[in-house]
């Protein structure tokens, strides 16, 4: 599996520091507001657990998994809601935990489906941020780094459901995906 990663990013003590920050700077903003933390599946499951041990307030712990329509053309920016919230977030400050924000579609598409439930604010805590793929506007509250236009595993980000389990974050090889 090693053997796939082109270079790595961030290792795992690179990416433990970054996020002892970001709950730092959440920790002091929530205090009282007991938010709901939506997390998107898969990708962001790996960063979310990671997070919310750091983050001392009270919260509640929700899901969604959202896909797109045709999963041939990536940019088409067709989301739909795959599984739903249990919690009902109305008046509710969210937080949406998401892996990486790309082309915008997806955090877009979620922005605007928890702002017509009535959430009484929403933010977004992304790990990572690829800002040259951006296709719709959409901006993080919180991110954990910047990457590069190129393919990115691990730490939750797959490659065709591969990867996820790698402690650190890195470019996947060409040759894994090209042909
Ligand atoms: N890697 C994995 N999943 C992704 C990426 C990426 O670079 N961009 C959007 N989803
Ligand atoms: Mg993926």
């Amino acid at each position: 599996m090693n053997n796939d990663i082109e270079k790595v990013l961030y290792t795992q003590d690179q990416i433990n520091e970054r996020l002892d920050q970001l709950a730092t700077t959440i920790t002091n903003k929530y205090q009282n507001e007991f938010p709901v933390l939506v997390s998107v599946m898969t990708g962001a499951m790996v960063f979310t657990t990671d997070m919310m041990k750091r983050l001392a307030f009270k919260l509640n712990l929700d899901y969604v998994d959202v896909s797109s329509y045709d999963e041939s053309s990536e940019s088409s920016g067709q989301v739909r809601l795959v599984q739903d919230l249990s919690h009902d977030i109305t008046n509710r400050p969210v937080i949406i935990m998401e892996d990486i924000i790309d082309t915008g579609h997806t955090l877009h598409y979620l922005k605007k489906l928890l702002a017509d439930r009535g959430a009484k604010s929403i933010e977004i805590c992304a790990l990572l941020d690829k800002p040259d793929r951006r296709e719709v506007e959409v901006e993080g509250d919180y991110i954990g780094f910047k990457v590069p236009n190129e393919f990115i595993v691990g730490y939750g980000l797959d490659y065709d459901g591969l990867y996820r389990n790698l402690p650190y974050v890195g470019i996947l090889k060409r040759s894994v995906y090209a042909d």
